[in-house]
């Protein structure tokens, strides 16, 4: 394969954060995986391996944020910067020792048991939104649906605000608090608009947290006033951690997971053959979200900051630099995954991917995420075979960190 020339990089890169990543990624991943983009001054890191590594190295720190509210002009220090200095408190902008700390305190309140609790809520959630979905098929076959934002963000959004404590019918505001957070995460965002909105959605989100903290309105104690509570070697979380913990996790819970049940909708209703494997025997509902998990994975990169200089593959890292580590890529490697561009769900080591990262900031939620994957799909499996989709290749969000169509529109098949 021709080796990547850094200036058609420059334009590639447009095209990674939009349509189609795979061809560029399977191309340097085989040339240089670990690469440096000249026009967004980053580290690209594609491989299998590098992406591994590189999560688990502490020389890469996800702490971004402090160099971030470091670099802002004075007059900006009061708004952007206090809103800089909450997401330095979201663990997975942390490093040790804070993170390992606030991470251990927040695990004692996020347990297994929390989790398998919500399952009777997710079984009920899913079948009402697939039995809406069934209906509308059928009563309008021509009519476009969109899945992602009229279906998929309807299961994971009500169940982690039912964790915190949030009231269902608050739970758009307060996603829409959280979506203009995210613009400032995948650290691209250099439009001082965008960050005085930021920090008024951050103020707003505090105020109804500290309120919800209060209210402890779960009854027998929410997640948040389990945060509070919660204590790990003598630890506990300011008050400040406390919130944005909850934001966090409101963040973390929703989009993420209402993305991956798009991608796999996609992958399925693009493969009937899979499906028709699925339907046969559904005890293969594990490896099949597993392999929609690696074949189509939520998050194209993760970032880091190089903590100090040092060598790897063979190239020179130096402190400051941005590192975008690609689980998507990772999970596309054919040194880890035979013929990996085919969708497979009896591939024997799909459970190999890293779609939830590794190390120290390996996902939190995702045994939560895996059990809505889960109740989802096999709520599904009697509705994927009528499902067509209108535009399979239809526009993919303009972003490095996310993988997601902005719209996923389905139809009932015509047979
Ligand atoms: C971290 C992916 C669902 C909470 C991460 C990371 C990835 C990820 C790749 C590592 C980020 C990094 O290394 O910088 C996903 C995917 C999901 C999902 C693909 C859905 C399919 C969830 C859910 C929750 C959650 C449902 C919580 C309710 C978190 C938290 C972290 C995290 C708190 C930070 C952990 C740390 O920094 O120690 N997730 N996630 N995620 N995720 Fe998830």
């Amino acid at each position: 394969m021709d080796p990547v020339q850094t200036e058609d990089v420059t334009d590639i890169l447009g095209d990674v954060c939009t349509q189609s990543p795979y061809a560029y990624f399977d191309a340097l991943r085989s040339h240089e995986p670990v690469h440096w983009n000249a026009r967004h001054r980053a580290w690209l890191i594609t491989s299998h391996a590098a992406v591994s590594e590189g999560l688990r190295n502490p020389k890469l720190l996800s702490n971004r944020m402090k160099k971030l509210r470091e670099s802002l002009a004075p007059d900006k220090q009061a708004t952007v910067g206090r809103t800089l200095r909450l997401l330095e408190d979201w663990m997975v902008f942390q490093d040790n020792p804070d993170h390992k700390r606030v991470r251990s305190v927040v695990q004692k309140a996020f347990t297994p048991q929390v989790v398998l609790r919500l399952e009777d809520d997710i079984r009920a959630l899913a079948r009402e939104q697939v039995a809406l979905l069934r209906r509308r098929l059928q009563q309008e076959p021509g009519k476009p649906i969109d899945l992602l934002n009229e279906i998929a963000y309807e299961i994971p959004g009500p169940i982690i605000c039912k964790m915190l404590g949030v009231p269902p019918e608050d739970r758009y505001q307060f996603i829409a608090w959280t979506e203009e957070v995210s613009s400032v995460i995948g650290g691209f965002a250099d439009d001082p608009e965008r960050y005085e909105k930021t920090h008024a959605a951050v103020t707003s989100l505090e105020a109804y947290l500290t309120t919800v903290i209060a209210q402890d309105r779960g009854g027998e104690g929410n997640l948040m006033a389990q945060l509070v509570a919660a204590e790990a070697d003598g630890e506990r979380l300011s008050r400040s951690e406390v919130i944005a913990s909850g934001i966090l996790l409101l963040f973390a819970g929703n989009r993420t997971t209402s993305c991956m049940i798009a991608n796999g909708v996609r992958a399925l209703a693009s493969h009937p053959e899979q499906v028709a494997l699925l339907r046969a025997d559904p005890t293969r509902i594990n490896a099949a979200v597993e392999e929609i998990l690696r074949w189509e994975s939520h998050t194209k990169a993760t970032v880091r900051i190089v903590g100090e200089d040092f060598e790897w593959h063979g190239q020179q890292l130096r402190a400051g630099q941005r590192v975008f580590l690609s689980p998507l890529s990772a999970n596309r490697d054919p040194a880890m995954f035979e013929d990996p561009a085919r969708f497979d769900i009896g591939r024997p080591n799909a459970q190999r991917h890293i779609a939830f990262g590794t190390g120290v900031h390996l996902c939190l939620g995702m045994s939560l995420a895996r059990l809505e994957l889960r109740i989802f799909f096999a709520e599904m499996l009697d509705t994927l075979p009528h499902l067509q989709l209108v535009d399979p290749d239809g526009q993919w969000l303009s972003s490095i960190v996310s993988r997601v169509q902005r719209e996923l529109w389905i139809t009932a098949r015509s047979s």
